[in-house]
């Protein structure tokens, strides 16, 4: 049974804060947050102890979501920590694959693109909106919104 789930991406202060935002928001609509563990975690060392990006806060905020994420980097016990690790893009998904390999063994938790439960795109990455404009933080929470409802309602049939 599927019961923690970590988001990561490259910073961990734009894309796995707003999906794991977005995920307890949906688990707070249904009354589902003692339920489930969730965290998120950055490849990357650079933002450590920083909360999200302020335009990816922003973003969130508009649709009514909290974003308490604090920067850390991912570490080696969370492949076996969690249940799930849904990875934002290509590079986070090779990245979390070579700690695996280093594990010398299978690890606990799946390891899953973030969009592979998405219904709205074939794409299996997240743009990074960490250079760009202010939409494409919005960009970022619409792909976030529709992989995290589709990914609920798949834990919440198979249970
Ligand atoms: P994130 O975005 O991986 O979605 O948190 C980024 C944040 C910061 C940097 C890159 C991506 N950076 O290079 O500092």
């Amino acid at each position: 049974m599927c019961r923690s789930i970590l988001f990561v991406c490259l910073g961990n202060i734009c894309r796995s804060p707003a999906a794991e935002g977005v995920f307890l928001n949906l688990l707070r609509s249904k009354n589902l947050l003692n339920d489930f563990q969730v965290d998120s975690a950055g490849t990357g060392h650079w933002h450590i102890g920083k909360p999200a990006d302020r335009r990816m806060i922003k973003a969130a905020e508009k649709r009514g979501i909290y974003l308490p994420s604090v920067a850390r980097q991912i570490l080696i016990k969370d492949l076996d920590e969690f249940d799930l690790i849904l990875t934002m893009d290509n590079d986070n998904f090779e990245t979390v694959k070579s700690l695996e390999k280093s594990l010398g063994r299978i690890a606990n938790a799946k390891i899953r693109p973030m969009l592979s439960y998405s219904k709205k795109t074939q794409c299996l990455d997240v743009p990074d909106p960490y250079y760009g404009g202010e939409r494409g933080f919005d960009d970022v929470l619409d792909l976030l919104e529709d992989a995290c409802k589709n990914l609920l309602n798949e834990l919440i049939s198979r249970n």
